[in-house]
């Protein structure tokens, strides 16, 4: 054992609704010193991902549910400060893993690390979005869910979170048309004049949202990367053209929903569109991370 202490959170309760701070716990732990084999890191950045709020509910689904009382895990880039006889990893090495939501730990074999070579001028933290399991959301959900083509028309919601800004950007690099929706007037700025989408829509203000995704495509929609659910995938389906692919990504809309929640109430236009919806999970796409660290550095 060392004098370290280090700090952790854990689940106190589980939220109904929008999970509030008394949901949590603090702890203050005992940093122990790495055995033979095994690793200490100390985390650097954690991530807090949407999928995270599903793991607090007590149900089955293809991430197990955090447990009342444990200390939480998710996506985590640290660096290794020491190495016990043996381990797989040096003293300095930097690496992913899913020990997040702590300071410190030492490594037990479930923590699925991952060494990486930071590149020269990428913040270690763009290794939790744009370079890391957000951005190959994106890249998996545009290039083989949605099998997207140059200079097609696109349509993303939640366009300015960690997985939508990538897909904007990645399908601006692909000369398409692009119009992202957020819920704030300083996120849609960001879309257009940081991310050069052609359009943004905000979904908050803008009343009817079906008229105003009609407006921003004329023309039709050919790719919607759904990760809102509810009314935008409702507006979407009743904006596609034919042959036009859906990649199901999230439903954030649900996440905090206490009772019934929204539509798509048109899917029957799924039929005569010859629409295709397809959802996905990042992790069983892992095959496309070279393609993706390839394509994301140039
Ligand atoms: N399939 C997979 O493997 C996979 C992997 C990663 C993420 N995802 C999904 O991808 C989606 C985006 O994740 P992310 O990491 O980009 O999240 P994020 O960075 O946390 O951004 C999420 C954004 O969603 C918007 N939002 C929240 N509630 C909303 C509502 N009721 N209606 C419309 N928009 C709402 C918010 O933006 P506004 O302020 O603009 O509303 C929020 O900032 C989530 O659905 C997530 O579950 C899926």
């Amino acid at each position: 054992m060392t004098n370290r202490k280090g700090k952790e959170f854990r689940l106190k309760s589980r939220p109904i609704g929008v999970p509030a701070p008394e949901n949590f716990l603090l702890a203050e732990v005992d940093v122990p010193e790495p055995g033979p084999g095994q690793v200490l890191v100390r985390n650097a950045y954690m991530s807090v991902d949407p999928y995270m709020r599903g793991r607090m509910i007590d149900r089955r689904s293809y991430a197990p549910p955090f447990q009342v009382g444990e200390t939480m895990t998710g996506g985590a880039v640290g660096q290794v400060v020491a190495a016990g006889a043996g381990a797989p990893f040096g003293v300095g090495d930097h690496v992913l893993s899913m020990a997040g939501w702590r300071e410190w730990f030492v490594s037990s074999g479930a923590e699925m690390l991952q060494k990486f070579d930071p590149i020269p001028g990428v913040g270690l933290q763009t290794y939790l979005g744009a370079f890391g399991m957000p951005g190959l959301t994106a890249y998996v959900g545009l290039t083989r869910i949605a099998e997207l083509k140059a200079g097609e028309r696109v349509f993303v919601s939640a366009a300015s979170g960690a997985v939508g800004a990538v897909v904007c950007q990645i399908a601006k690099a692909k000369g398409c048309y692009v119009v992202g929706s957020a819920g704030w007037d300083e996120k849609c700025d960001y879309l257009t004049a940081e991310l050069h989408c052609d359009r943004a829509i905000n979904y908050k203000t803008v009343g009817d949202l079906d008229a105003a995704v009609a407006a921003a495509f004329p023309d039709g929609i050919d790719v919607y990367f759904d990760n809102v659910g509810g009314g935008h995938l409702e507006a979407a389906i009743g904006n596609m053209r034919t042959f036009g692919r859906i990649a199901a990504c999230g439903m954030i809309e649900q996440y905090n929903a206490t009772g019934t929640t929204a539509g798509p109430r048109n899917m029957i236009l799924v039929v005569g569109r010859s629409l295709t919806i397809r959802g996905f999970i990042v992790s069983n796409h892992y095959d496309l991370l070279g393609d993706f660290l390839r394509d994301m550095a140039a």
